[in-house]
């Protein structure tokens, strides 16, 4: 999935603009002490086709409950891009419902719902449209009212954090495939979401890195963290349960220990352990 930047930008700004909420959110300690087990996503009897296609996916239902790190996982073209697009509003199931912290996401509802959301794309261009990256990173965070002095400040610590401090006043297309992937993930991470949903985010990345990422999302005060990927020994490493999709609907629903294990299984749904 590729969008224009003009329409992704503009399907961004009320999530973006929207930000001040979300620090008011993420601020406040007694939102994190409530109900350790409550629903941060609920996806009901969800079905998505594209237009003039068979559904992509049918009547998906799961629940990710605060302090689950969870793994997408799914053949090539399984539809893990598509429902992870349905859950952040860009895409919209044509039965199902999704509720993203006890909130409908419906059209006029997508600020709000956004507004606690990070979300990486499969593709790191998609998230970099900037001149510069420091301007990538710092562009959430102004717009939700920071100064630009502590905008900065905390772009160049995530730049340092990855790596990329020389790489600063570059722009997404002067850098490597990896260096625009740990770009996409410093400008997301600006923004403190309290759920995390990463499509790919380990592609282009070294082992150095891929160790480094793992380090990093095992760290964050998120509530929840939905990855898809097919880097299956580094989920292992990051997440507890895996959702597995296939043939359009959630076939596995369970810890990822033992499905790693499970080589034969794996193999029956596209997902041979070792290649
Ligand atoms: N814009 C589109 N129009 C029509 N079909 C699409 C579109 N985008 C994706 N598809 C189809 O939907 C299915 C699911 O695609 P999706 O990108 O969600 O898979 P995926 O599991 O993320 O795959 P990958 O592992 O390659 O990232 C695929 O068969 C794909 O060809
Ligand atoms: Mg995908």
């Amino acid at each position: 999935m590729s969008l224009p930047k003009t329409q992704l930008i503009a399907s961004l700004l009320p999530y973006i603009l929207s930000l001040s909420i979300l620090k008011s959110l993420t601020s406040n300690p007694q939102l994190s002490t409530h109900n350790p087990y409550a629903a941060v996503v609920e996806v009901e009897k969800l079905v998505y086709a594209y237009s003039r296609q068979e559904p992509v996916l049918q009547e998906i239902s799961f629940t990710l409950n605060k302090g689950d790190r969870v793994a997408l996982m799914g053949a090539t073209g399984s539809g893990k891009s598509t429902l992870l697009e349905n859950l952040i509003g860009l895409k919209q199931p044509q039965t199902g419902s999704i509720t993203i912290s006890g909130i409908p996401v419906e059209p006029q509802t997508l600020p709000q719902v956004r507004r606690q959301i990070g979300f990486s794309f499969q593709d790191a261009n998609d998230q970099l449209f900037m001149p510069t990256i420091l301007e990538d990173i710092t562009f959430g965070p102004r717009n939700y009212g920071m100064s630009a002095v502590e905008a900065s400040d905390r772009a160049r610590q995530l730049l340092a954090d990855f790596g990329l401090e020389a790489y600063a006043n570059r722009s997404a297309h002067e850098l490597s495939g990896g260096q625009r992937r740990l770009a996409a993930l410093a400008s997301i991470l600006a923004l403190e979401p309290t759920i995390l949903i990463l499509d790919e985010p380990t592609n282009g990345l070294d082992p150095a890195w891929r160790r480094h990422l793992a380090q990093v999302l095992l760290k964050l005060p998120v509530q929840v963290i939905l990855i898809a990927s097919h880097d299956l020994h580094w989920l292992g490493r990051v997440t507890q349960r895996a959702l597995v999709l296939s043939g359009g609907r959630i076939q596995i629903d369970s810890d990822i220990q033992p499905l790693l294990q499970d080589g034969a299984t794996l193999d029956q749904l596209g997902l041979p352990i070792d290649w």
